[in-house]
């Protein structure tokens, strides 16, 4: 599980601020979405949690190891899919997965796995070929396979779906309920809400680096109203001055 307490970090001295005060966890076999509009703070967030940021105030823990103090037990328990999946081009994706595989110490040949894996997403044919020559959804695969490969109990997904095509996108979904289903953590972010909506356990919607909402569907709408969307609750605390859409959610509260 993740535990961010306080979090704050400043990219330019502390004039603005990515993520401000920001306390989150996650609970055990949860999938948590962090939805938000572009600049909210999602992506500095999930970097602090990998390590590839360090905050400059409050503190994070993953499954139990301080992301600072004890980066390598931290490390060890998830795997982190970035948003851009230009990593390692010159190695063939067999390559990838395998020098993945013992990074994370896994026993043995995974060959089978591997096979298993790659097959299901339509990646078998290429596992031969040089990253480089992948499309951009084909190394975005590469990636995700070697997260399922590895499968720690953390995964934290920056925007997994886009690019994906529909097939592989269901299958990611799948396998990501399946993850948290077993009692691991899932967090990821999207901006795609319909996805939030059906496979989130909770959402957690974060504008200008703060945390402006947690909770299931359920408890979202109740804050609510009953039958408003996803999306006019998103509009309604992210954009509600816009002079564009205050209207359309004014008509939203007209229709309900
Ligand atoms: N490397 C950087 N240097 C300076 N400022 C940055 C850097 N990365 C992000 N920022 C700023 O931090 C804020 C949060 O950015 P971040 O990438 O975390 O947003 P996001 O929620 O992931 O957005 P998106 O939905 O577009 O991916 C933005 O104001 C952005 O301009
Ligand atoms: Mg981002």
């Amino acid at each position: 599980m993740i535990d961010i307490q306080a979090v704050s970090k400043s990219y330019d001295g502390g004039r603005n601020y990515a993520v401000r005060d920001l306390t989150l966890a996650t609970r055990p076999g949860e999938i948590l979405g962090l939805l938000g509009p572009n600049g909210a703070g999602k992506t500095t967030t999930l970097k602090m949690i990998t390590g590839i940021l360090d905050p400059d105030s409050g503190r994070i823990t993953v499954n139990g190891h301080d992301i600072v103090r004890e980066p390598i037990a931290a490390k060890e328990s998830f795997f982190y899919v970035p948003d851009d999946p230009n990593a390692f081009l010159r190695l063939k994706g067999i390559e990838y997965l395998n020098y993945m595989a013992a990074l994370y110490r896994l026993p043995g040949s995974q060959g089978e796995r591997i096979a298993e894996i790659a097959e299901d997403f339509e990646m078998d044919m290429v596992l031969g070929d040089r990253i480089q020559s992948y499309s951009h959804g084909m190394r975005q695969k590469i990636i995700l396979l070697a997260a399922l490969l590895v499968n720690p109990p953390v995964w934290i997904l920056d925007e997994p779906m886009t690019g994906l095509d529909p097939r592989a996108a269901f299958k990611l979904r799948g396998r990501m309920r399946a993850h948290a289903d077993a009692g691991n953590t899932v967090i990821f972010s999207t901006h795609v809400l319909e996805v939030a909506e059906k496979l989130c356990d909770r959402i957690a919607i974060i504008d200008h680096g703060r945390l402006v909402l947690l909770g299931t569907m359920d408890e979202l709408r109740s804050a609510h109203r009953e039958d408003v969307s996803l999306e006019s609750i998103f509009l309604s605390l992210t954009d509600a001055d816009d002079p564009e859409i205050a209207p359309l959610l004014a008509s939203l509260d007209e229709e309900a």
